[in-house]
């Protein structure tokens, strides 16, 4: 906590004074107290010599015992410690520098640096935990060789593991051993690693295209073992395709994963000893979801592809972390739609673009791909880095082709292997191995705010026009957007669903456009904005017509599922329109009434797919089309459209449940996922109309359930019908596992999301349940998350008690663990977007929080939310 937390720019960039060529660390782990004993081999900076000046070493709750130069004890006059770090004059331009600290990873509870989690100690060093473990310059681009010794009980931490290869182990002494490790590649310290603890193990081999064998090892706490093979088995996936694709061979001997049940994020990718959060690594039937075994695959092989783009090349400076994870998220996307349903994985990930990364552009934290400047860093690990960077990398991809950005990627690894550098390097190795020019491209990196797309057609003589227009709202601190160069794809169709042309790529480039199309016999349908092709926002009235045939035989699945939220929305903001003015809900629109009825006469093939274009939009993708969003009126609506479904089409969606009722013996693949999705929101349907017949009916699929989705979907079928069949599945679920905390998670959530009694009286006696451990971030986000999340009424509460106990919350988590504290700050930061009441009860719990002394990381989300409006 400092009072003037201090703000650091993009512009500010000088490279280091002091290189430091090796690391040797010592760790002597011991009750209370962990001594580490570190010795740096220190030159001066080639670049920077003669620049004299003082050197910055980072360190925050360090107790400092010794520092020397060349083995000398640095005088007081050379020295200056603070809160923050420590200064040393008087340098030589090469020396040994030594630092003995002293930290307690058991009253660590920030989740950052060496901590405990359970029987097991680990590191989390991304993006400044290093300074944590001793005095250090905390930025990516000091890049050193790291030999890495452990000693510990025995018995206490029988595994004692550090990043690269063991090249020695033994016994240290009553009863104490040690282990030694050595990487051979030049690292960042925000990617050193280490782990001690008493740890179950499944192990496998990886054989690489140019056969050598690697060890893969994957630790967690005993007796969790046979939650581990599916995260192993998308390890090797993950290491083939990365070969297949990329050409890109593992270059270690030995690959390490260890899941703990205390992290901050999902995982982290350590150099050769990932550390993952177990929500990412356990997959087991009974356990886990179709969703939960898809996450588990994606992250494990998100973390193993940043062993290139991420480790081997690496980030200058924080700005530039969408170097490393844009891309690494793009190939992550790449992998997960050649491992499951491409249309639905493209539609799952364009949802996330739109339900999540839109709000954020449009909100007070809006912000650059490349931010500009930053308080606390943890706060930039956003939606927009990531996911909005990777659509960046994807429009480039699709502008050069896949086959040449590959080789594109592959030449901008070749040209920095082993350096730290920036986005724009990137940029320039993608044209130059491509040949585009990417000058008005790179606004997309530079400029926050979601550029809208606005599209009219008209049709005249066989000539169909397509005007388009952009126009990109100001964000905090960026009042004037230049015009961006927004890939659109295009693609027309005839009544019956022939193509007329192709897809193909127009760009605007200027504030405004217009795209012709020749010799055509009637008027098209127009299908524009294929599955995304750029971050923006569409505004193309189509007639329902229009959007029906789309429905029904766009050659993109993706658009096909598009054309139907198209079709859903328009009841949608009616009903809420409807609502607020105190009148009679709408009917139907025709439009979606055809298109309902052709999707279950002639369901698409892909289950899955049949199964999002049967879900409603979000509430979050309904209160999107609002300028202020009104909750009662978005429930309420979304509740009558889907209630209004599920009368008009009863029939059809109980054949729908027969037909793809759970099938005994669990397989996690595209057909039998897909099939289940089908069935659960055929269930979540017939529960709206609320008949005994659908209570007595999940209560029999939950018993029966041979796995966790199917369990699942006959709880959540249950969530919104209190009584006797919910209390008897929730008991017994609640009894089943208690034992398996990540089960109990999903429990917690169906409690903080239920809407009947009094949800914020509830969710505040689970905060002191045994089963609840504030010290553990997943408990907290599935509780508090969930219920902010899953309970908007709740949350949203008139008399304000939702927002306060978030606000609480908040309070306390601050003291120790900020980031987390940071991030539930967030859900009540963007208060401006909601209508009345709701935005002044947000805005005065924001204020409440304000008044306090705050960690950084929290105040920087608190002000944010509560400045001035600019624009
Ligand atoms: N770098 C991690 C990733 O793969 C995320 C992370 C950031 C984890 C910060 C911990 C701390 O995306
Ligand atoms: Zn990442």
């Amino acid at each position: 906590m400092t009072v003037n937390p201090q703000r650091k720019y993009r512009d500010d960039y000088q490279a280091p004074i002091y290189r430091i060529d090796r690391v040797e660390l010592d760790f002597d782990i011991r009750d209370g107290a962990t001594r580490v004993t570190a010795r740096h081999s220190v030159r001066r900076n080639p670049q920077r010599i003669g620049d004299g000046g003082r050197w910055w070493l980072d360190g925050r709750d360090l107790r400092l015992l010794s520092i020397a130069v060349d083995d000398e004890p640095v005088t007081d006059d050379a020295l200056e410690v603070t809160d923050t770090g420590l200064w040393l004059d008087d340098l030589p331009d090469r020396f040994t520098l030594t630092v003995v600290t002293e930290i307690d990873p058991d009253s660590n509870l920030s989740l950052e640096g060496l901590y405990r989690s359970g029987s097991i100690l680990c590191t989390q060093c991304e993006a400044t935990g290093f300074s944590r473990i001793t005095y250090f310059p905390d930025r990516p681009d000091v890049m050193s060789r790291y030999t890495t010794r452990v000693e510990a009980d025995a018995a206490r931490y029988p595994v004692l593991l550090s990043n690269g290869n063991c090249i020695e182990s033994g016994e240290a002494g009553e009863g104490r051993h040690y282990a030694v490790y050595e990487d051979p590649f030049a690292k960042p310290c925000y990617l050193f690693a280490l782990v001690a603890g008493d740890l179950g193990v499944i192990r496998d081999v990886f054989t690489t295209t140019s056969g050598r064998e690697v060890a893969l090892a994957l630790y967690t706490e005993h007796g969790n073992e046979d939650q581990c093979h599916h995260a192993m088995a998308s390890l090797k996936d993950a290491m083939a395709w990365d070969e297949a694709t990329y050409g890109l061979e593992y270059d270690l001997d030995s690959f390490v994963i260890v899941a703990v049940g205390s992290f901050n994020m999902g995982a982290m990718e350590n150099k050769s000893l990932n550390i993952f959060n177990t929500a990412c690594i356990f997959a087991h039937p009974e356990m886990a979801t179709d969703g939960d075994f898809a996450r588990v695959r994606d992250v494990v092989a998100h973390e193993y592809f940043h062993n290139y783009t991420g480790n081997r090349v690496t980030c200058r400076d924080w700005f530039q972390l969408s170097l490393k994870e844009g891309l690494t998220v793009y190939r992550e996307h790449q992998f997960a739609i050649d491992h499951g349903s491409p249309g639905v994985t493209r539609i799952e990930q364009v949802r996330m673009i739109r339900d999540v990364q839109f709000p954020e552009d449009a909100g007070p934290r809006a912000h650059p791909v490349r931010p500009e400047s930053y308080v606390e860093m943890n706060n930039f690990y956003t939606i927009t880095v990531y996911e909005k960077g990777a659509e960046l990398i994807r429009m480039m991809a699709q502008m050069a082709g896949r086959e040449a950005f590959t080789k594109a990627v592959r030449h901008y690894l070749d040209k920095y292997d082993g350096q730290a550098v920036t986005i724009e390097d990137f940029v320039l190795a993608i044209e130059e191995s491509t040949g585009l020019d990417l000058a008005q491209f790179r606004h997309w990196y530079a400029f926050a705010g979601t550029p809208r797309l606005h599209v009219r057609s008209s049709f005249d003589r066989g000539r169909l026009s397509l005007e388009m227009a952009q126009a990109t709202p100001a964000t905090p601190g960026q009042a004037n957007k230049p015009h961006f160069d927004i890939p659109i794809s295009v693609a027309l169709f005839d009544e019956a669903g022939s193509v007329l042309r192709a897809p193909e790529i127009v760009r605007l480039t200027e504030q405004r456009a217009t795209f012709f199309f020749d010799d055509l016999e009637s008027e098209p349908t127009v299908s524009v904005l294929r599955g995304l092709t750029a971050p923006v926002r569409l505004e193309f009235d189509q007639p329902p017509d229009a959007l029906v045939q789309l429905m029904a035989y766009d050659s993109d699945p993706v658009s096909r599922w598009d054309a139907a939220q198209s079709l859903y929305m328009a009841t949608l903001a009616a009903a809420v329109t409807a609502y607020q003015n105190g009148e009679g809900m709408p009917a139907l629109g025709d439009g979606m009434i055809t298109a309902i009825a052709a999707l279950l006469s002639e369901p698409p093939d892909d289950r899955a797919l049949l199964a999002e274009m049967l879900t409603v939009p979000s509430t979050t993708q309904i209160g999107e089309a609002f300028d202020a969003i009104d909750v009662a009126a978005v429930e309420a609506a979304r509740r009558h459209v889907k209630h209004e479904i599920a009368v008009r089409f009863a029939d059809e969606i109980d054949r729908l449940a027969d037909d793809h009722a759970p099938r005994p013996g669990y397989v996690f693949d595209q057909e039998s996922a897909g099939r289940r999705r089908v069935f659960a929101i055929a269930l979540d349907y017939l529960a709206c109309l609320d008949t005994p017949a659908i209570r007595e009916r999940a209560h029999r699929v939950y018993d029966a359930a041979d796995n966790m989705t199917d369990r699942m979907a006959a709880l959540n079928t249950l969530q919104d019908l209190p009584g006797d069949d919910r209390d008897a599945v929730r008991a017994d679920f609640a009894r089943r596992f208690a034992d398996y905390a990540l089960v109990m998670d999903k429990w917690l959530r169906l409690q903080a999301a239920t809407e009947d009694g009094d949800a914020v009286a509830r969710v505040r006696d689970l905060l002191g349940d045994a089963r609840f451990d504030f010290n553990n971030p997943n408990r907290v986000r599935a509780l508090v998350g969930g219920f902010v999340r899953g309970n908007p009424l709740g949350f949203h509460r008139q008399d304000r008690a939702g927002y306060a106990l978030v606000a609480d919350e908040i309070l306390r988590l601050d003291r120790f663990n900020p980031q987390l504290a940071a991030a539930l700050a967030g859900l009540l930061a963007p208060w401006r977007r909601y209508a009345e009441p709701y935005a002044s009860g947000m805005r005065d719990a924001l204020a409440r929080v304000s008044e306090t002394d705050l960690s950084d990381n929290t105040r920087e989300i608190v002000d944010a939310g509560l400045a001035v409006e600019t624009a």
